[in-house]
């Protein structure tokens, strides 16, 4: 029995460690040298080769690296009787949700405004937005987009919130998916912390931007595909939104070609607003890997219908 780690973008010799710090009998092998292929049952994977997993004929479990898990329902070599797992964790809560403060308050009072004038020696002020007078809405309301939720609601904002299934969160107004309109209409600042699926791809074009209340500002956290890239544009353009926080995109890194590098109000990050903490990590995988060699429900399972 063996737990196979695979990436072809990240150094797994630190997971290995902590995993090993918690139980060292675990059998650990790191693609690509693998040396038995027949003995891994529990992968854990994240940006792995293409139609990958054919090459493990007792592979049972595959654990996701982090929250998102499309790079495993989109990939048609992994057999429906595998069971597929993600990360949850306190810490990628805890980053996102910082993320998501940082980039509105960096909004609100005119941050990159600032930065730009910096460079020109530039004392211009601008008028901050009143915390007060906005609504800031957030569509997916799972691990993430609760723990951001009720982050910004304890800071002072008026927070809303759109799921799938309509939830209840203190001082967070919720709405269920037939009520996305209704949501839209009170929102100033859009964030989105949905899992990417068929149904949530390109969720965000023009006539989603053009539905939020004025001043508008989408802070985009979950997937590029999320957002339709040249609606974006249209909108920055033409006023409807003022300013965009992009940590995600279609192709990553982003193409030093890509319109959005070059437009001040767009602000980038490269996909860093949370990332998966090692050592919590370990835990998880640990915990997973014995749950599976004896049989028990594994923990955080992704539900191939749904998509996450
Ligand atoms: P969860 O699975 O816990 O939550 C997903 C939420 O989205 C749920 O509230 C779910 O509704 C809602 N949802 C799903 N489909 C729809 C739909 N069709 N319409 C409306 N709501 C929908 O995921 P996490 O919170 O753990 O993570 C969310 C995403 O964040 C990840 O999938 C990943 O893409 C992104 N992410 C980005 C990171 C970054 O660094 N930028 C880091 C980590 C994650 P319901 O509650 O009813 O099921
Ligand atoms: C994740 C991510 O899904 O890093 O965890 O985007």
């Amino acid at each position: 029995m063996s737990l196979l780690l695979v990436s072809k973008n990240r150094d797994f010799s630190a997971l290995e460690e902590y995993i090993h710090s918690i139980d060292s009998n675990i059998d650990v092998e790191i693609w690509p040298a693998v040396s038995n292929p027949d003995r891994v049952q529990f992968a854990v994977a994240w940006n792995h080769p293409t139609h990958f997993f054919s090459g493990y004929p007792n592979l049972q479990a595959i654990s996701s690296f982090g929250a998102g898990v499309e790079h495993l329902i989109n990939d048609t070599s992994i057999p429906q009787h595998i069971t597929l797992t993600r990360m949850v964790l306190p810490s990628l809560a805890q980053q996102i949700s910082d993320y998501v403060l940082m980039s509105v308050l960096n909004i609100l009072r005119r941050s990159h405004s600032y930065n730009k004038q910096q460079r020109k020696a530039n004392w211009e002020t601008h008028q901050s937005i009143p915390k007060e007078t906005i609504t800031i809405g957030i569509m997916g309301l799972g691990k993430l987009g609760t723990a951001t939720a009720q982050k910004l609601a304890l800071n002072g904002f008026r927070v809303a919130g759109w799921s799938r299934s309509k939830k209840e969160i203190e001082s967070v107004e919720t709405y269920a998916t037939n009520e996305l309109s209704t949501f839209l209409k009170q929102v100033n600042i859009l964030i989105c912390l949905l899992p990417l699926t068929q149904e949530t791809k390109a969720i965000i074009d023009l006539n989603v931007l053009k539905q939020l209340k004025q001043p508008a500002f989408i802070i985009n956290a979950g997937r590029g595909e999320h957002l339709v890239d040249e609606d974006l544009i249209y909108a920055l353009d033409i006023g409807t939104i003022e300013h965009a926080v992009l940590d995600v995109f279609i192709k990553e890194p982003l193409p030093e070609s890509h319109p959005f590098w070059n437009r001040d109000k767009i602000t980038i990050t490269p996909h860093t607003a949370s990332i998966t903490d090692e050592k919590q990590a370990a835990e998880l995988i640990v915990e997973n890997y014995k749950r599976l060699l004896s049989g028990m429900e594994l923990l955080y399972r992704v539900d191939r219908n749904l998509e996450y």
